[in-house]
């Protein structure tokens, strides 16, 4: 809950300004009280009237106006919140915090705080890849600028990948997760594998799975919030970057061992991603072509086992969990996997197609244990990460080091 907090919302001019009339709602939802600057571009795609209804206050515009200086200054607007929030950000405005500039009230009231901001990214996707947007980000980031987003799919310019700005739920999530109360995690360092891997065939051929990636994403999400230093080393996916998570973005079941082992040293690993078990042993340099005759043969090789490789050290962290995916015998199997894979626990689910485990939003787990088995509720994912987490904090609070 969100009762009583003062969130400064800043709209800046992107198309997905729409969905923070959304934000405005939900935050008001869980009893926040939302203040909103909105740009001269963000004033091009939502309305001051639809903003101030929604957030139930009048509509700060102009850094000149006589009015907005006397009734509330730019300084005031920014110290009186406990967060700035910046969705959706664009490049632009981005670039303005990060340079320092203050040419109208957004950036003014940015440069004026001494809250923490959060900004939602959203643009183009080649102009979220461009170097200069990246840079500016990394130094906002470094400066303590909190990030959420963007999550990748269609984009409102027809083109599809990263630069969608993450969704309202998402991001009172994070809000949430900024406020929340004890990080029992804190200190302690997190890495999480997540999604599918991609093995290439040849340059524009791979072979993959379903994997979503939600269920990775929320436990690092989770941990993150628990106050862990989280490095979420995930494959190609669709979900938006969890909020507080160091991510690594890589492709292949060998791309993803090595950005794990460069975040070592590490007290937590989990390992929830869905690697491709073979990968064509040899990827073919150019594409290759139909020409009527026999069909080319794959010729597969196993790929490394990231969980088992990692468990068994060197540099082994002290509380390593797999998840394991079956459609049968889930406990039996689950138990087998946790002593031929040396982990401390593994997370045994369900995927059989009846479930819709296999990018639903639900789950239904056992947590295998040396000692024991916990049969828990279906839940949704983020339930499941959160009570994860928990059981890792108990963790170490029980072992005490
Ligand atoms: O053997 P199986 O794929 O069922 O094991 C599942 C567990 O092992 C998951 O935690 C998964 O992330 C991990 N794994 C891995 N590297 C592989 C295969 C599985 O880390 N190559």
């Amino acid at each position: 809950m969100l009762a009583g907090k003062r969130i400064l919302l800043v709209i800046a001019g992107g198309i997905a300004a729409y969905k923070s009339l959304d934000l405005i709602r939900r935050l008001r939802e869980r009893g926040a009280g939302v203040r909103c600057i909105l740009t001269r571009a963000g004033a091009q795609f939502v309305t001051p009237l639809a903003v101030a209804s929604l957030s139930e206050d009048r509509v700060y515009e102009d850094l000149f106006s006589l009015t907005d200086e006397s009734e509330m200054g730019h300084i005031r607007l920014s110290r009186e919140a406990d967060l700035v929030v910046v969705a959706p950000a664009t490049a632009d405005l981005l670039g303005k915090m990060a340079a320092g500039l203050a040419d109208d009230l957004a950036s003014t009231a940015l440069l004026a705080t001494d809250k923490p901001v959060l900004v939602a990214p959203t643009m183009n996707v080649m102009m979220w890849a461009h170097p200069a947007v990246q840079a500016n980000m990394a130094l906002l980031q470094a400066r303590g600028v909190r990030r959420i987003g963007p999550g990748s799919g269609e984009l409102a310019c027809g083109e599809v990948g990263s630069g969608r700005m993450a969704e309202p739920l998402e991001i009172v999530a994070a809000i949430e997760a900024l406020f929340a109360g004890p990080r029992p995690l804190a200190g302690r360092r997190a890495i999480v594998t997540s999604g599918p891997t991609r093995e290439p065939i040849d340059p524009v051929r791979y072979i993959a799975n379903r994997s979503s990636g939600k269920q990775g994403h929320a436990v690092a999400a989770a941990l993150a919030a628990a106050g862990a230093d989280t490095v979420l080393v995930s494959g190609p996916t669709a979900e938006p970057d969890p909020a507080g998570v160091s991510l690594v973005r890589v492709e292949t079941a060998r791309e993803m061992l090595e950005a794990c082992r460069a975040a070592l040293p590490a007290d937590i690993l989990v390992c929830a991603a869905a690697v491709v078990d073979w990968r064509p042993g040899e990827a073919a340099t150019s594409k290759l072509k139909k020409d009527g005759g026999t069909p080319p043969a794959l010729h597969l090789v196993e790929n490394p086992d990231i969980l088992a490789t990692l468990a068994a050290g060197p540099g082994r962290p002290a509380l390593v969990v797999g998840f394991a995916a079956e459609t049968d015998d889930v406990v039996a199997y689950a138990r087998a996997k946790r002593v031929k894979k040396n982990c401390d626990w593994i997370v045994a689910n369900d995927v059989s197609p009846a479930t819709g485990t296999f990018g639903g939003d639900h789950n239904t787990v056992h947590l295998v244990a040396a000692d024991r088995v916990e049969d828990w509720p279906r839940m949704t994912k983020r339930e499941v990460a959160e009570r994860l987490t928990r059981r890792v904090a108990a963790h170490f609070a029980e072992i005490g080091s």
